[in-house]
């Protein structure tokens, strides 16, 4: 029978990195030293944790993002059983949502500032930065439209990437205006390409159908030249979303992050209005979004409310994180090792081992030991390979006069310490 294998696009994350195909899979250590800089940072933002379910109601996803965009028509998990329609979701600000209104959280008053950090599914061709399941972390300002909120989320996002050390990023900004902006642009675009038609892809020709903002994403050379002469979607923006947008940009500029103006910028997801922003990385190559967000006020009545919420968010890919900080060599982090391990000389006393590794676990240590009976190389091997900071050497004799050998594995020094004073010798070289 075959061996099974994760699926493409997944990947398991392992306590040691690995490469798979043209990907480096960080170890796990790497995963939870960003995971820690994201709360650090959040709770400096006022930021409370929420964690909502991976299965969604389909209809939520669809209704949320919208049937036309990628995701909803090509991309989506989703599967039947009895008569629910579930979807694996393919991301956590339409879950928020959810919950949001299920828990009437605005009860509590004020703004609430959520964030969360788990994976995601989409059904893409996987490729290097792309994956089927992937990991975020995202913030979710919901119950204010004030630009302040705009401008927290991007540099909440930024402040994230500093903590991490990086320092190469671009951000790009734009606004599409309020729900009236967007359908009148829609025919503006319409009004340029359709004369044009015959000169454009078959991709984008489809989408003159379906979604003609999705034209201004295009990568292809030709389209990108015709896209100089479009109109610009903030010539079709109302007054009060411009003022919104300046003020965005000001608070942005008082606090000294920089940013680009991206006119084209639309975003595949239909539920923005106002603010939308993407966080770039050089280093990433084709798949060069770190992070991506914006403002929402209609995706509260678009999944059920009678109130229409305003909010604001973003969320960053943890893997393309994870690249960025391993380009720019900040991905080296020290991985769990044991206090000590314990190697039996001639496998004597397994219960004497078995029972000293729990009492000085039982004193706050890390201890390992070998559970295969092999020779004492081998063992020493092992503790080299698990990065033991001591290898307690323990022989029939040593343990019978109460005193073992204790190997300092950082500069190879050796000295005999009394097995009662094993834990407080070993432990005091912790701090
Ligand atoms: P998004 O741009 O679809 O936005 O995804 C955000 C980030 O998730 C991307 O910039 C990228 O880093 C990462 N990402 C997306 N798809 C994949 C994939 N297949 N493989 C690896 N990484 C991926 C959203 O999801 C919105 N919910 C953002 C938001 C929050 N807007 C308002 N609030």
């Amino acid at each position: 029978m075959n061996q099974f294998k994760s699926i493409p696009g997944t990947f398991d994350v392992l306590p040691r990195g690995y490469t798979s195909g043209s990907d480096v899979i960080a170890p796990v250590s790497v995963w939870r030293h960003v995971e820690e800089a994201v709360r650090r940072v959040m709770v400096r933002y006022g930021a409370e944790e929420i964690r909502t379910p991976i299965l969604e109601p389909t209809e939520l996803i669809a209704r949320g993002i919208g049937q036309s965009t990628d995701i909803v028509s090509k991309e989506m998990f989703a599967f039947e059983r009895g008569s629910t329609n579930y979807v694996l979701r393919p991301e956590v600000t339409a879950p928020v949502m959810r919950a949001f209104l299920q828990h009437n959280l605005a009860q509590q008053g004020g703004t609430q500032r959520l964030f969360y950090i788990g994976p995601c599914f989409r059904a893409e061709r996987p490729q290097k930065g792309r994956y089927r399941q992937f990991h975020q972390f995202g913030l979710e300002i919901i119950g204010s439209e004030d630009a302040r909120s705009d401008a927290e989320t991007i540099t909440c996002a930024l402040d994230v990437y500093l903590e991490l050390g990086l320092r190469e990023f671009t951000v790009r900004i734009n606004s599409l205006g309020d729900r009236d902006s967007r359908p009148k642009y829609k025919q503006a675009l319409l009004d340029y390409f359709l004369p044009l038609s015959d000169q454009l892809s078959e991709v984008s020709r489809n989408r003159l159908d379906t979604n003609p903002l999705r034209i201004l994403d295009t990568k292809n050379e030709r389209e990108r030249e015709l896209l100089k002469g479009a109109p610009i979607l903030l010539d079709f923006i109302d007054d009060e979303s411009r003022q919104h947008y300046d003020s965005v940009k000001e608070h942005l500029t008082e606090v000294g992050v920089s940013f680009v103006e991206d006119p084209f910028l639309v975003r595949g997801l239909d539920y923005y209005s106002r603010t939308t922003f993407e966080i770039e990385s050089a280093v990433l190559g084709a798949q060069s979004a770190l992070a991506g967000g914006g403002r929402y006020d209609m995706l509260s009545s678009e999944v059920g409310s009678k109130k229409i919420v305003p909010a604001v968010g973003f969320a960053a890919g943890i893997e393309r994180l994870i690249m960025a900080l391993n380009a720019a060599g900040k991905a080296d982090v020290d991985s769990d090792c044991p206090d000590a391990f314990i190697v039996s000389v001639d496998n004597v006393a397994p219960g004497w081992i078995f029972s000293t590794a729990k009492s000085l676990r039982d004193s706050g240590l890390s201890i390992c030991y070998d559970l295969q009976g092999r020779s004492m190389k081998a063992q020493m091997r092992e503790a080299n390979r698990q990065n033991a900071r001591y290898v307690v050497i323990a022989g029939e004799e040593d343990i019978t006069s109460g005193v073992v050998q204790l190997k300092d594995m950082s500069d190879g020094s050796q000295e005999e310490v009394s097995i009662e004073l094993l834990s407080k010798t070993i432990g005091a070289s912790q701090s």
